[in-house]
């Protein structure tokens, strides 16, 4: 059984002491949260397939708070090496945060390639799934946690999403699941956020035929803003999940959506 843990974490310490592993860290919101929790006194090893960014990134962070590590998350010797390197550097592993992901193909079940449909699941679902089920013996060793970042497309339909959002529904179904079976040692919840202003996000609305146009109806998708989201936003809600304050919450699944799926 866990214990409450009184103590209220100041800004700057809410992850003081801990080892994390974010993946998809080298831009976006993986980036953004890596930077985060090394400004909450996190270490951490910046996990990403695009291995020039990963270290720029990592290397830009505060003197031996980061590591870099190019890895593909659907790569399981890969994934087992990353966790590896991991505790070797850091002595073990608190947290994991898998973000890494990609948008897919953006179309109809019919016109969807099985290629496709497959690397969205290994990249999206199978690369979280890895993660965990290789990170898993050092979280329970030292009681940590898993953030996972679905999507709000993960909870509602969306037009030629036939495969990012069944990959991120199986997200969110594998967090509850981690949750249940591996409490009281770990605690396993999820980030479902609305868009955001990421590469990602830049590279889907350039498929449309006036991407200035897109930008607006995403943004107008909000109802409470009206626009994307930061990736500071999506990061703020990942370290209040990785943190002790979050010590009751297990198998959540939290919107960060400006309301789009309240409708
Ligand atoms: N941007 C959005 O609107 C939005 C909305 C909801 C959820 N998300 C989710 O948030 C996460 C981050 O998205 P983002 O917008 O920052 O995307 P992004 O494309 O800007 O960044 C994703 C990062 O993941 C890395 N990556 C991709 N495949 C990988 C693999 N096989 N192994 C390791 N790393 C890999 C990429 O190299 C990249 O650095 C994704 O899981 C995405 O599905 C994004």
């Amino acid at each position: 059984m866990s214990t409450l843990n009184t103590h209220v974490l100041r800004v700057g310490e809410r992850l003081s002491g801990k080892v994390a592993v974010v993946t998809g860290a080298g831009q976006g919101i993986g980036a953004t949260i890596a930077e985060l929790f090394v400004d909450e006194g996190a270490q951490v090893a910046c996990v990403d397939v695009q291995a020039e960014n990963v270290h720029a990134r990592a290397s830009a962070l505060p003197d031996g708070r980061a590591i870099g590590i190019a890895a593909d998350v659907s790569d399981e010797e890969a994934v087992v090496q990353a966790i590896g390197q991991t505790v070797e550097r850091f002595g073990g592993l608190d947290v994991i945060v898998n973000v890494a992901g990609i948008a897919g193909p953006q179309s109809k079940a019919g016109d969807t390639t099985v290629a496709a449909w497959d690397r969205t699941h290994e990249v999206n679902l199978r690369g979280t799934f890895l993660l965990v089920k290789h990170g898993l013996p050092h979280l329970v060793a030292r009681r940590g946690c898993v953030v996972n970042i679905a999507s709000a497309l993960a909870l509602v339909g969306w037009p030629d999403e036939s495969a990012y959002g069944p990959s991120k529904a199986g997200v969110v179904q594998f967090t509850k699941s981690v949750a249940l079976d591996y409490a009281p040692h770990i605690r396993s919840n999820c980030v479902c956020p609305g868009a955001v202003r990421t590469p990602m996000i830049t590279a889907v609305l350039e498929e449309y035929e006036d991407p200035e146009r897109a930008l607006a109806e995403y943004g107008s998708i909000h109802p409470l803003t009206g626009r994307l989201a930061e990736p500071i936003e999506i990061a703020r809600a990942a370290l209040f999940l990785a943190s002790d304050d979050a010590s009751f919450i297990t198998g959540a699944v939290l919107p960060v959506d400006g309301g789009f799926t309240a409708r």
